[in-house]
């Protein structure tokens, strides 16, 4: 894919995020990266319904400033998923409504809030999504946080402010944040029932067929 191409379908996929509320003002950042290692960032107080392809700021390899709008104040918080996961080709941060919730709630279990309800959670967020500590929205001190939950995680938590999800893909980060709300959605629609999650077995033949 070109970079004009890659533009284009970065700007397509935060417009259908904003059009279905996943992110509302100039909430939320999405990252992806580039062939020759640079990445494309979304610029800081965007609103993700109305991004110029052509304005979407442009990082080098060392994810500095070299193009394009000035960058979401949160690169560091994308820089922290790409060195922690070379699996890594986009990130996408949201404050969607539902992740967020359970991301406010002090009960649940901050290595893994949420259980394996069903397969597409599990196929393309994972088995473990950790909650990281609160941070102050473009407080750098998040980056070794980000950085150590994120080795093994593909998605984490931020407390009371919202997911942090990567992808190999751009299309498979936001796919994955979509999961990940569904599954934030029916976490909460469920709690205080006695839900039948999928088994060890069941996580495992997902992950091993699908991972
Ligand atoms: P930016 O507008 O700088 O990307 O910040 C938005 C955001 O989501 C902060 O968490």
């Amino acid at each position: 894919m070109t970079e004009d191409e890659t533009r284009s379908l970065l700007a397509e996929h935060a417009a259908s995020l904003f059009a279905r509320g996943f992110s509302v003002g100039s909430a939320g950042n999405i990252s992806t990266r580039l062939d020759d290692g640079g990445y494309l960032i979304t610029p800081t107080n965007s609103s993700l319904g109305r991004l110029d392809p052509a304005r979407i700021s442009r990082l080098d390899a060392a994810f500095v400033h070299i193009g394009g709008d000035k960058p979401s104040k949160e690169v560091f918080m994308h820089r922290a998923v790409y060195t922690a996961r070379a699996d890594a080709g986009a990130v996408v941060h949201l404050h969607s409504t539902m992740a967020t919730a359970v991301a406010c709630l002090p009960e649940v279990n901050p290595d893994n809030p949420i259980p394996p309800l069903t397969p597409y959670f599990v196929m393309r967020v994972g088995r473990r999504m950790p909650i990281v500590p609160y941070y102050r929205p473009g407080d750098p001190a998040m980056e070794p946080a980000i950085h150590a939950a994120a080795r093994d995680a593909r998605a984490v938590l931020l407390a009371n402010h919202g997911p942090v999800v990567s992808g190999r893909t751009l299309t498979d980060a936001v796919y994955a944040a979509e999961e990940l709300e569904e599954a934030a959605k029916l976490f909460l629609l469920l709690r205080g029932a006695a839900p039948r999650l999928l088994t060890e077995t069941q996580v495992e033949d997902l992950l091993r067929t699908y991972g």
